[in-house]
């Protein structure tokens, strides 16, 4: 079972990831991130940058989860652009390290086994970063994705189009498609790091690490990772059945263990 860590507020949440991926680093000065776009991980961004100074952070590379298809690179809200701007500048990481999934038309076919031997020839993820959609999507792996599914071109719901509508003029303007690593992709990565901010996120967190495994809700997926760390605030957490359990846990947890 994953590990729940249950924080005060986002900034908190921030905290406590920027320490474990600037220990990481520390350790591991090739160390390979697994990005995450969306709004929760911006605290874990921002912390991260103001650790920077004191890390060596010429080595490390990133890989993004996701990518709309059909949307020029250039595009501001490409998530080659949002992981420019969000990630990459302010914490400082070379840009020749970052890896997103190439979602132009043009090459779609292949970009997804691309994106594979690229995760590959890298070394695989050492620590990824998620966020969980309202519909408990993880990437952009929709209800309904294989447990063992790559990278891959994904039809968006029209509730994650809904979601995400606020970051373009009009929600017609949200692309249809993407491009995502699998849930069995992301299941590769060393430490997966989940994160959710908020009651939107209450039904998915609960479905997620307390439900059934089931294609139907994808970040049921993290139950199957030997090493999983979710951390939640309390109004994500609130629909938690053990929420005092994993409290009380995280409370009594050796101080040299980290997440
Ligand atoms: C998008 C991203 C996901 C992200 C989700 C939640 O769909 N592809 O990776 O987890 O949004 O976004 P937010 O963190 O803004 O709630």
């Amino acid at each position: 079972m994953a590990e729940v860590v249950i924080v005060g507020n986002a900034q908190a949440a921030g905290e406590l990831v920027a320490d474990a991926i600037a220990a990481l680093i520390t350790r591991k000065p090739d160390a390979v991130l697994g990005l995450a776009t969306g709004s929760t991980p911006l605290p874990v961004y921002q912390a991260l940058a103001q650790r920077a100074g004191g890390l060596e952070l010429a080595g490390v590379s990133g890989f993004a989860l996701d990518e709309y298809v059909g949307l020029a690179v250039s595009h501001p809200e490409s998530y080659r652009s949002v992981i420019t701007r969000e990630v990459v500048e302010p914490i400082g990481l070379d840009p020749h390290r970052i890896h997103v999934p190439d979602g132009r038309s043009e090459t779609i076919e292949s970009a997804g086994s691309d994106y594979e031997k690229a995760l590959v020839a890298a070394g695989g993820v050492d620590l990824q970063i998620l966020g969980v959609g309202t519909d408990g999507h993880i990437g952009f792996n929709e209800p309904g994705s294989s447990f063992a599914s790559l990278t891959r071109v994904k039809t968006l719901t029209e509730q994650t189009r809904r979601d995400n509508a606020r970051f373009f003029d009009s929600p017609d303007q949200v692309p249809m498609h993407c491009i995502t690593q699998g849930l069995g992709t992301i299941l590769r990565a060393r430490h997966l790091v989940l994160l959710a901010f908020g009651e939107g996120k209450a039904d998915a967190i609960a479905a997620s690490l307390e439900g059934p495994l089931a294609a139907m809700v994808p970040g049921s997926a993290i139950q199957l990772h030997p090493h999983a760390t979710v951390v939640v605030d309390e109004a994500a957490a609130s629909k938690l059945r053990l929420a005092d359990y994993y409290r009380y846990t995280y409370a009594n947890k050796p101080g040299w263990q980290g997440i």
